[in-house]
């Protein structure tokens, strides 16, 4: 049987961590996969975390089995954080799942479930993770333009244009903040277009949100998110606590379904258990205690927020350290892009040969669609990269 098997193509972003660790220059840089790190390198245990888990070895006397979809009080949490009551409990299931990832592979094989023949609908570019799964699962998919690579801001007309080719049922995968790989970002009255342009079609929304709280604040970042549920009666979320809680290898996420009509609540929630079941039976519960912990602890949220905006400024400012650096070394104001993108990620605009010399000779590492996780740097690392993208004539 294994002999049957064939090698699988390696994930660019992932590949990156072991070519970076193999590398022996001790100037290099990591830019590739999207880990938040401080200025020293170190990708922290966020202190609200460190209590909550301190707290929870004290007071947690069981291991037993929680529930198909995880414990109640996280998906009430989460669903608090996320939509901040715009829709009614009763039209929303929710299941706890192993990351954001897990969210995204349950959100899809749910729509396979109920509607195989559907379109999933992707900006270009994306996460590859998502055309890998859909891909692998069999799925339809077509894809929206999404980047304006001469602007480096969002090709707005282009995504219009192409999902108005969208059909009923048809799901369109947006991300809900901090666009990845791009950085570039949809506005508030931009989500209102696409919800209008959805709404005449019957097409649905599955939004993707894994960095609630980096780009402009945590409500901020939720605004297109809400401003979708409030007005489209059938919704996908698939949400990911790894980096605004920093606890990326607890696998800590969540589907929720926003249903049209309460009615449906319950069947929509056994369909929802019943695919945790079918992949894995119970979702991890660790990441997904702490986080219930942290968002009902009045003194632990407060910690928790206050670090997440310094995370969150810290990246601001080197956006504006690197804009600023470049604009002194080009001359020009052509990097502004990068202060205005939001979230870990920009995409640059170098070519693959600019990207491969830079890890050739500068020892840089950036995934090779040039997308840069501007968390990786620091204020000394900043003139050595803007010097490097001169260099290689970016
Ligand atoms: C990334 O895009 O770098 C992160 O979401 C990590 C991953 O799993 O790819």
């Amino acid at each position: 049987m294994l002999n049957a098997l064939h090698p699988q193509p390696q994930d660019k972003i992932l590949q990156l961590i072991q070519m970076y660790k193999d590398d022996p220059r001790d100037t290099k840089i990591d830019l590739g996969v999207g880990v938040y790190k401080d200025a020293t390198g170190l990708t922290p245990v966020m202190r609200a975390v460190k209590a909550a888990e301190r707290q929870l070895w004290e007071v947690e006397n069981t291991k037993t089995y929680t529930g198909l979809a995880g414990d109640p009080a996280y998906a009430e949490a989460m669903q608090d954080l996320l939509l901040d009551g715009t829709v009614p409990a009763d039209r929303l299931s929710a299941v706890a799942t192993p990351g954001g990832t897990g969210a995204i592979r349950q959100a899809l094989e749910l729509i396979r479930l109920a509607t195989p023949e559907a379109t999933v609908w992707l900006s270009n570019p994306t996460w590859p993770n998502h055309p890998s799964i859909i891909k692998y699962l069999g799925m339809r998919m077509a894809e929206y333009r999404y980047f304006d690579t001469e602007s480096r801001g969002v090709d707005f007309d282009g995504l219009l244009a192409d999902l108005a080719a969208v059909k009923p049922g048809d799901v369109v995968l947006l991300h809900g903040c901090c666009h990845n790989p791009t950085g570039a970002n949809l506005t508030l009255p931009q989500w209102k277009a696409v919800a209008d342009l959805l709404e005449k079609t019957g097409a649905i929304p599955f939004i993707d949100i894994a960095y609630q709280g980096f780009g402009d604040g945590l409500e901020e970042d939720a605004a297109g998110l809400r401003l979708m549920a409030k007005r489209m009666p059938e919704m996908l979320i698939a949400a990911s606590c790894s980096k605004n809680f920093g606890i990326y290898r607890e696998r800590t996420g969540i589907l929720i379904a926003v249903s049209p009509k309460a009615e449906m609540r319950a069947t929509v929630q056994g369909n929802l258990a019943f695919l945790n079941r079918q992949n894995y039976s119970f979702p991890p519960d660790h990441g997904a205690r702490l986080v219930t912990m942290i968002l009902n602890d009045p003194a632990l949220r407060e910690d928790w927020q206050a670090e997440l905006e310094e995370v969150r400024l810290n990246m601001l400012s080197l956006r504006e350290q690197l804009a600023t650096e470049l604009r002194r070394l080009s001359g020009s104001d052509r990097f502004g892009f990068l202060a205005q993108h939001r979230g870990m990620f920009s995409r640059l605009g170098a070519t693959p040969e600019q990207v491969e010399a830079l890890r050739r000779d500068h020892g840089i590492y950036m995934v090779g669609d040039s997308r840069m996780n501007i968390a990786g740097l620091n204020a000394r690392t900043v003139p050595i990269l803007a010097k490097a993208i001169i260099g290689v004539g970016v």
